[in-house]
């Protein structure tokens, strides 16, 4: 975006709800200390507006509101409050100490709200609005009046409300989706009426707050930017009543990414502080985010397809069209390893952890890979590191396991099927042994025609999460020499299998070379 032809005109005021909207979330909660922090980034970040909370709504509200007002520099600091006398000089109370303080009052405009909430009629609505808007104006210059429910309310009605509240002072109309039921195009067209039908309009600046109810919360704030509105009223992640407020990370980007279409509106959000507070607002509300959350989820940068990788490998604009840098995920455009990734994303991950491989190993690991990953749906560092070490050894393949089978349990004798493959020949076998792992190795012994002893067995857990890979280390001894190996493997029973057959491959490719002689019993 060029910063040179930047016109105040065309500037969006981003007001962010997160601490009282986005508060009144189901489920999320926030002490009065945590919304200061919020607060203070919200501020470094470029925020225009923070509204603190709803002062009279509890002691604690109060005092949070209070202490963001007294705290956080910058922006303006708003509380919201009812068209209630006793709101009002409560919030009054609650924002004064900071620098530019503003009241945000509402009451509600719809029909519907009228004959079932309110019980009031057209003029009364009005009366009380202009006496509310008069009563906060004899506190603070900056007063924002929300018709309640606008979206819903009839246009000629809501532009009287508007005329009325503004030729009382108000300093911003906000125009609320309240319930999330308008669609682009009638919200563009409601605020174009506004502008229209209103003749004091330009004595106030138009704010827009849109929820999610039907997913549109996004883009109707769009829409009513692109018909005039200059402030826009959102929260991180989406917060806020039910499905959430307009996302603010989402609106930001969607102005700078498509500038070709919005043109000269700007905000002054630095968008790297995105991702940190997405992560903050997250931690300290309780509310995850979903993974595949535009610009802040865990997969907002993450290619899965071997297609995709490919692409982002050789230029990164082919599947992406944010850097991960500019809205703050320095983890950076993040290549999922999965059983969909091709060659060229197991080798660019392959490198990221040290490992180069000529184009015979890396096939040769990729067929493993591909194994592995058919079991496990995301396959880590850890697991690569292991799968390359595995090529790396210099053991011969003499026998390789192509399956087996095991039964096991508290009434019934340990067995284990074998399944072998040397060369073109494929061997099967079955044993039974005090354990599983005892019954594999035997069933690998009668195919192998060695015999051997179990000297040391430990397992370990080698990467992370439910399906782990568990790596066996075993020392066995086979007559007069002792061989170790390693393997990995989802399944403990598998990896001792797998190791079983590296010691007696290392055994037969080797001989001698196992690590040891097993000093002969004395005959009695
Ligand atoms: O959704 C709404 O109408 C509100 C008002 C208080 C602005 O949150
Ligand atoms: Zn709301």
């Amino acid at each position: 975006m060029t910063t040179t032809r930047r016109k105040k005109k065309d500037r969006v005021l981003v007001f962010d709800t997160t601490l009282r909207d986005g508060e009144q979330s189901p489920g999320a909660s926030l002490d009065h200390r945590e919304k200061v922090e919020i607060a203070h980034r919200l501020a470094r970040m470029g925020v225009d507006i923070i509204e603190a909370g709803f002062p009279i709504a509890s002691p604690g509200d109060f005092r949070a509101v209070h202490e963001i007002a007294q705290a956080v520099k910058g922006p303006v600091i708003a509380g919201l409050a009812r068209c209630v006398e006793a709101d009002i000089a409560r919030c009054a109370e609650a924002v004064m100490p900071a620098k530019k303080p503003r009241i945000h009052v509402f009451l509600a405009t719809s029909a519907i709200h009228r004959k079932y909430k309110l019980r009031k009629a057209r003029a009364e609505i009005i009366k009380h609005a202009v006496a509310s808007v008069t009563f906060a104006k004899s506190f603070v210059d900056d007063v924002e009046f929300s018709p309640e429910d606008a979206s819903r309310t009839e246009p000629d009605f809501l532009a009287e409300v508007v005329e009325a509240a503004i030729d009382a002072g108000a300093t911003t109309i906000n125009v609320p989706d309240t319930v999330g039921y308008t669609m682009p195009d009638e919200f563009s067209r409601l605020i174009g009426e506004l502008y229209e039908s209103v003749p004091n309009i330009h004595d106030a600046v138009i704010s827009v707050h849109c929820h999610n109810d039907l997913g549109l919360a996004v883009a109707n704030s769009l829409a009513s930017l692109q018909a005039g509105a200059r402030q826009v009223e959102c929260t991180m992640n989406g917060l806020g009543e039910r499905a959430g407020n307009a996302a603010l990370e989402e609106i930001v980007m969607t102005l700078q990414t498509r500038n070709d279409v919005y043109g000269p509106l700007w905000t002054n959000i630095k968008a790297e502080s995105l991702v940190p507070i997405s992560r903050l607002v997250s931690r300290l509300t309780g509310m995850p985010v979903q993974r595949n959350k535009a610009i802040v989820g865990a997969n907002a940068f993450a290619h899965s397809s071997g297609v995709h990788q490919d692409g982002v490998i050789k230029e990164r604009s082919t599947y992406e069209i944010i850097d991960p840098a500019a809205v703050g995920c320095h983890d950076g455009t993040d290549l999922v390893l999965s059983k969909l990734s091709g060659k060229n994303g197991l080798r660019q991950a392959l490198s990221r952890v040290g490992v180069t491989l000529d184009s015979e190993e890396l096939a040769e690991v990729y067929k493993r890979f591909v194994d592995l990953a058919d079991k496990k749906k995301v396959i880590y560092d850890d697991d690569l590191l292991l799968l390359a070490s595995e090529q790396m050894s210099d053991t011969a393949t003499i026998y390789s396991l192509e399956g087996m089978q095991v039964t096991a349990g508290s009434s019934t004798i340990p067995t284990a099927t074998v399944k072998l493959r040397k060369g073109e020949e494929v061997l099967q076998e079955a044993a039974c042994g005090d354990g599983p792992v005892d019954a594999a190795c035997r069933a690998i012994d009668r195919m192998t025609k060695v015999s051997g002893r179990l000297l040391d067995y430990s397992l370990q857990a080698v990467t992370v999460g439910k399906d782990a890979m568990g790596e066996v280390s075993l020392r066995v001894a086979f007559d007069d020499q002792t061989v170790s190996a390693k393997a990995a493997s989802t399944d403990i029973v598998e990896a001792s299998a797998k190791a079983y057959l590296s010691c007696v491959n290392r055994l037969l490719s080797n001989p001698g070379a196992g690590g040891g002689k097993v000093p002969k019993r004395k005959t009695p």
